[in-house]
């Protein structure tokens, strides 16, 4: 599964960071997250900064590779382990700099896909956290992903970045049927009903205009709506995922990583968890029908 999107700070790492957590501690599946990003930011949400730097020496004398250079094929991927339940393939800062030349080839996407195919028997889910640009990479990824969401926020903008993702799913093997299961709208608050209903609207009319582009039809709208019914609501919790784990009273500020274990706030949890619900049940429509 991808979490994609065009633009930038749309929240998709903060969702792929209470998805994974929900999935892997709550759901007990097991969780593979995979930092794509140079930006290193769910990196830096689940390993804390004494284990990554034992990292990057466990990969120079091991040999073994972060995110970006396993995609390129330049190695065996180096995987933590957060939990029992939940792996990370970090990235690292110094990809800032690799990133704009990076270009995936075909034959290691395909390549991609059979090692990713590999490693499912490990794992219930595998989850890749894009960047918003770098667009030689995540056209290429967003192909080998058997699922596909995207989160949009109260922008116009958020929207043209929905509609080039769906064109951009096209085109290539694998995949015959485009992956994408729906938008998820982000960051709205609980009094903005009017706002919600009118992006879902908005992201119906762009779904369909981007699917008849594609001379195709968005293939669950007998079952699925584009967008989740369950919102992702802004919780100032999750104003900034690498904040400080404890408030001033030693109660998680929310998902994260405490002294080793997995912790979150409770209520956080509880205004996530119908949508990590909706997720699975979307995610087992779009699977059945393969
Ligand atoms: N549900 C939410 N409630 C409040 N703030 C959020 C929420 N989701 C994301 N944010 C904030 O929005 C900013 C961008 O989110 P981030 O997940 O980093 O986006 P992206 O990965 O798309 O760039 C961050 O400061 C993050 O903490
Ligand atoms: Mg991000």
């Amino acid at each position: 599964m991808a979490i994609a999107s065009y633009k930038g700070g749309v929240g998709k790492t903060t969702l792929a960071s209470v998805i994974a957590s929900i999935f892997s501690e709550r759901f007990n599946r097991k969780v593979l997250i995979i930092d794509v990003d140079p930006q290193s930011n769910i990196t830096e949400v689940f390993i804390p900064p004494r284990e990554f730097e034992k990292l990057i020496n466990i990969s120079k004398s091991h040999g073994k590779v972060f995110s970006l250079e396993w995609i390129a094929g330049a190695g065996e991927p180096l995987i933590y382990s957060v939990t029992n339940n939940l792996s990370i393939l970090p990235s690292k800062p110094e990809y800032i700099g690799l990133a704009k030349f990076l270009m995936v080839p075909l034959e290691r996407i395909q390549g991609l896909r059979k090692d990713l195919e590999n490693k499912m028997n490990m794992y219930d889910y595998i989850i890749f956290d894009l960047p918003p640009q770098m667009y030689g990479l995540i056209g290429p990824l967003i192909k080998v992903v058997d699922i596909l969401v995207t989160p949009v926020t109260k922008t116009s903008f958020a929207l043209s970045a929905l509609y080039y993702l769906i064109r951009d799913i096209r085109g290539s093997p694998p995949h015959e049927n485009p992956p994408f299961i729906g938008a998820i709208l982000t960051r709205f608050r609980k009094n903005e009903a009017m706002a919600i209903e009118m992006y879902r609207r908005r992201i119906k009319r762009i779904v369909e205009e981007a699917y008849q582009s594609l001379a195709m039809k968005w293939e669950f709208s007998d079952i699925l709506t584009p967008t989740f019914n369950s919102v992702f609501y802004a919780h100032p919790k999750l104003a900034d995922i690498r904040a400080l784990p404890m408030d001033k009273n030693d109660n998680v500020r929310m998902i994260r990583l405490v002294r080793g274990l997995l912790k979150y706030s409770p209520q956080i949890l509880s205004f996530v968890e119908p949508l990590a619900k909706e997720l699975e049940y979307r995610i087992n429509i779009a699977l059945s029908r393969k």
